[in-house]
């Protein structure tokens, strides 16, 4: 998403609203204004049916079973691989591996699995001052066994990388850059593109956090050239419990498995053990099938949509936001880079987080407040935390119309 001018939308957002039921609800007296999609979006009623048909017809362990009920649960299983694929435009379809939590998940599996093994004393990982934690401790954790030193890319004070400081930050000693697509508490979109050729002319490779931009931007791992790039179902208007590790499969080739176990075996005796082929390498013991399968019909959903349509509601909503929040006195914007998804945080001068986010609760509005997760970033802000309110494809103008008189309310009642 950019700030350019967005296309007409093509597509009928009451519609896409009926897909989702949990919307059709009141809280607290109030219709339901759901704000927090960066923390996890809802369901469509295809997802939803996904589980119900799979656990109602269908739920067998996968990929052991020679009976019918295990084959039909395994084809879907894999079909959602080969969806997961084309969604991310990866070359091969074993460069996708199913994870059981979400993108925290993946960069442990990344961390202990390529960190432990192929980072040494003397190198340098380089981690962003937008990242959220999952993309900080794991590293930090490499670093304490191994003697490696992590190195923090600095950002602007409107919330962009300073990429002048990242390039000085590259050196021979450069084994790994970690870098979320877009940042979660402030919606900053990074030039991971750029950064993945600028990493690679240094020698080191780029994993990419994508859990804030898996529903919203487009992804083509062959395009951006990244090394491993993550991706969290629940936020992608899939389930929870699942999501997406790709890597290249040169590299996951030659890392060592993570968890070891059943499934991820080629033939085992107390002497020797030999692992399995790629994926099934990463994938030890019985995996989330349930929500694995359910993961297709939110691709499929997002794919039918596409995602430039998706895009320009979206950053209608976000400039929309933007206009009516800043105009609003007392409220401060915190994260206005050029490219942002639709995250929209800021401050309400005098007034606790916490406090504008239950009042806001009081009248149906879920937001999200605090820390998000990404302390070093509001440190760098000089700030404890903000409220953040996030969009998702089902969200309208007259949501965001009840958010700002909400937030006039409280402004005036506090005052
Ligand atoms: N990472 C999620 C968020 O930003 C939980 O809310």
């Amino acid at each position: 998403m950019t700030t350019s001018p967005a296309p007409t939308i093509q597509f009928d957002v009451e519609s896409i609203r009926k897909e989702f039921p949990i919307l059709h609800q009141k809280v607290n007296g109030h219709q339901l204004v759901y704000f927090d999609n960066a923390a996890t979006s809802q369901k469509p009623l295809a997802v939803i049916n996904s589980l119900i048909d799979y656990y109602t017809g269908y739920n067998a362990n996968i990929h052991r079973g020679i009976h019918t009920l295990a084959e039909k649960a395994t084809k879907a299983y894999e079909a959602t691989r080969e969806a997961s694929m084309k969604f991310i435009n990866a070359k091969h379809v074993e460069e996708i591996i199913f994870i059981t939590r979400g993108v925290t998940e993946a960069i442990n599996l990344v961390s202990h699995s390529y960190g432990r093994t192929f980072i040494g004393e003397g190198d340098e990982i380089i981690v962003s001052e937008l990242e959220h934690h999952s993309n900080i401790v794991p590293w930090q954790m490499v670093c304490e066994q191994k003697g490696a030193k992590l190195k923090v890319i600095p950002i602007l004070d409107n919330g962009e990388l300073d990429f002048n400081a990242f390039k000085k930050l590259l050196n021979p000693k450069t084994k790994l850059v970690v870098v979320n697509h877009a940042s979660n508490a402030l919606g900053t979109i990074n030039p991971v593109k750029d950064m993945a050729r600028l990493a690679h002319d240094a020698g080191a490779l780029i994993l990419v956090d994508g859990a804030q931009a898996a529903a919203h931007l487009p992804i083509d791992v062959q395009q951006l050239d990244c090394d491993f790039y993550c991706i969290s179902s629940h936020k992608m208007y899939g389930p929870t419990g699942a999501g997406i590790l790709y890597g290249k499969k040169e590299l996951l080739e030659k890392m060592p498995p993570f968890f070891g176990g059943g499934e991820m075996i080629k033939e085992v005796t107390f002497e020797k053990t030999t692992y399995n082929d790629l994926p099934y390498k990463f994938e030890a013991g019985t995996p989330n099938i349930a929500d694995v399968v359910a993961l297709k019909p939110a691709i499929d959903f997002i794919q039918s949509l596409g995602k430039a349509t998706i895009a320009a509601h979206e950053h209608e909503l976000l400039t929309y936001a933007t206009s009516q929040l800043d105009s609003l006195k007392g409220i401060r914007l915190v994260g206005t880079a050029a490219q942002k998804v639709s995250i929209v945080s800021f401050v309400v001068e005098g007034i606790h987080h916490f406090d504008i986010g239950q009042m806001l609760d009081s009248r149906g509005i879920a937001v999200r407040t605090g820390h998000h997760c990404a302390q070093p970033l509001m440190d760098r802000l000089g700030i404890e935390g903000t409220v953040r309110a996030s969009f998702a494809v089902y969200n309208t103008k007259q949501e965001i119309d009840k958010l700002v008189e909400g937030l006039d309310r409280v402004i005036n009642f506090m005052k």
